[in-house]
């Protein structure tokens, strides 16, 4: 079975969340499963800015975006652990400092950006004379070639793709392309399709809303994910089309790459650790408070390598306490900075926090508002809460194996892979019961939950207070030497490969696929 994945995102070609980390491993993942997976993705300026072994496929290849416009790209192929990696290349889209906009806000032209990529996989397919049997499709960025896919087998009774299924997958439903109806002449779709029952929303058109409508199947990144975007709370105004759909939708957990996140290989870190052994950690820990606060690190530990060559400044150095203290416990957090991720209950919280003996160390970038307020913030508490603004592979790695506690107190998360990279890491996670949260954490409220795998400390209700005092368990447990290193032993021990996961996915293909076995 051949299986087209399209995906905006994927490591290590580019990166803003974990859509990238799914799509970097999940079809090495398929391919050990006997599904034969390649990728079709954006060819970002970045990515030629690196040394990646490109071959040149196709110069000059023509996308027909309306009866008046076309729009040509350029076809490169890589290959990376055994996968096909298929990069359009138009400089004019794809081009830019970043991947969909700045803090500002996203490109004003993503809907040419997007709809032209989403009719231009078709191309590819045609480049490279693959016809799939299902064309996975990722978020927003190619709903519309769902409803292409649609249109074609309908209107053309002698197309190679008669027998392609499509599927879609929505790894989160609140950024949906939404743009003004011209989006339909723009990229030559046909107007019958712009209705309630089609792509058309509130007057405009969503192309999320065509990749769930007119795809096969729909998955999502979690089993419960799946079922709360069938409410109001969750939904974003899609919650009747999804319930419409619901036969086809399911949830399928996302797993993480042990051979990209592995404290006992990781290069970033200060020193290497496993579950039996965790002096690594520790000195990862002196590490981290010395390059966030500009401490000496506390001596047993040593010195603080090279962790400041990340091009970061980070906003907490404080010259004039001399040493670290690695005995109070480190919080730590990694994540883009919107209103998903519970940065409000963070701010809510930060003067109980700050009542405690403990560190703060943030990376983070995304919305303006939040870089603003969070600064605004660290600067009354200079020699507690370090905050970095910014993207940094390196520095998350740091937190991640440096920190004792890891925030991740989501309004809602589809799957979330910050927890499982910190567990991995023996950083013990406090999260919302949301979405893949729900579903990977199991709750610590006492000592017995610690027998039954206790990992992770959790709170229900949206607020700066349950999540405070979800916060405050997770310390009062950490001064308990004996338990805390028991929970850290659940939390390293546990297996989210993506093994099971992919199993999953090379089902679902095998139920709408062309009825035969791979
Ligand atoms: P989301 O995809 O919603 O951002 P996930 O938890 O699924 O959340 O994945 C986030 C991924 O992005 C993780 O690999 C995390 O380490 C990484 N990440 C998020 N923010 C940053 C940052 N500022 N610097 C480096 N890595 C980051
Ligand atoms: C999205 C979600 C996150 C999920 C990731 C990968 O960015 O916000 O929860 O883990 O996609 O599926």
């Amino acid at each position: 079975m051949k299986v087209a994945i399209c995906v905006a995102e994927a490591v290590p070609f580019a990166k803003t969340g974990g859509l990238a980390d799914v799509a970097g491993a999940l079809p090495a993942a398929l391919k050990i499963k006997g599904v034969d997976t390649f990728v079709i993705m954006p060819g970002y300026k970045s990515i030629f800015e690196k040394d990646y072994p490109m071959q040149t496929v196709s110069k000059g290849a023509k996308v027909q975006m309306n009866a008046s416009e076309n729009i040509e790209f350029d076809l490169y192929r890589t290959t990376l652990k055994n996968v096909d990696f298929y990069f359009v290349r138009n400089d004019s889209l794809f081009g830019r400092e970043n991947l969909y906009g700045t803090a500002q806000g996203d490109y004003t032209d993503n809907n040419l950006r997007f709809g032209f990529f989403s009719k231009a996989i078709f191309k590819v397919m045609e480049l490279i004379s693959v016809v799939p049997d299902i064309i996975h499709l990722h978020d927003y960025h190619f709903g519309l070639a769902a409803l292409l896919l649609h249109d074609i087998k309908n209107n053309d009774k002698t197309t190679p793709y008669k027998d392609t299924k499509s599927v879609f997958t929505i790894h989160n439903l609140a950024y949906q392309g939404v743009y003004g109806s011209e989006t339909l002449e723009l990229c030559g779709i046909d107007s019958k399709y712009f209705t309630s029952e089609g792509l058309e929303f509130y007057g405009n058109v969503n192309f999320m809303k065509a990749g769930i409508v007119y795809s096969d199947k729909i998955t999502t990144v979690s089993p419960t994910y799946s079922k709360e975007i069938l409410t109001s709370r969750y939904g974003y105004r899609l919650e009747d089309t999804l319930k419409s759909r619901a036969e086809d939708l399911s949830g399928i957990i996302n797993g993480i790459d042990y051979t990209v996140w592995d404290p006992a290989k990781d290069k970033a870190i200060f020193a290497n650790y496993g579950i039996n052994d965790l002096a690594g950690k520790k000195k990862c820990k002196d590490n981290l408070i010395s390059e966030a606060f500009g401490m000496a690190a506390s001596g047993a530990a040593g010195a603080a390598g090279d962790a400041g060559d990340d091009g970061n400044i980070h906003n907490g150095q404080n010259k004039s306490e001399p040493a670290t203290n690695p005995d109070k416990p480190l919080i730590g957090m990694v994540s883009r900075l919107s209103e998903q991720k519970g940065i409000d209950l963070i701010t809510g919280a930060m003067e109980d926090i700050m009542k405690n003996d403990v560190y703060v160390v943030i990376l983070g970038t995304g919305e303006e508002k939040y870089h603003n307020i969070l600064m605004e913030m660290q600067a009354g508490y200079k020699d507690k809460f370090s905050l970095t603004i910014g993207y940094s592979d390196k520095f998350s790695r740091q937190i991640y194996s440096g920190s004792d506690i890891f925030l991740m107190p989501s309004n809602y998360e589809p799957c979330g892979l910050g927890q499982l990279i910190s567990l991995k890491y023996g950083t013990i996670p406090v999260v919302r019961n949301t979405g893949g949260l729900a579903d990977t954490i199991i709750d610590i409220k006492n000592p017995e939950d610690i027998d039954k795998g206790g990992q992770g400390f959790m709170f229900t209700e949206y607020a700066a207070d349950a999540f405070y005092i979800a916060l405050k368990t997770a310390i009062d447990f950490y001064y308990d030497k004996r338990l805390w290193s028991k929970i850290v032993k659940n939390g390293m021990d546990c297996d989210f490969s993506w093994d099971y996961s992919a199993g999953k996915y090379k089902e679902l293909y095998e139920s709408i696929g062309r009825g035969r076995k791979i």
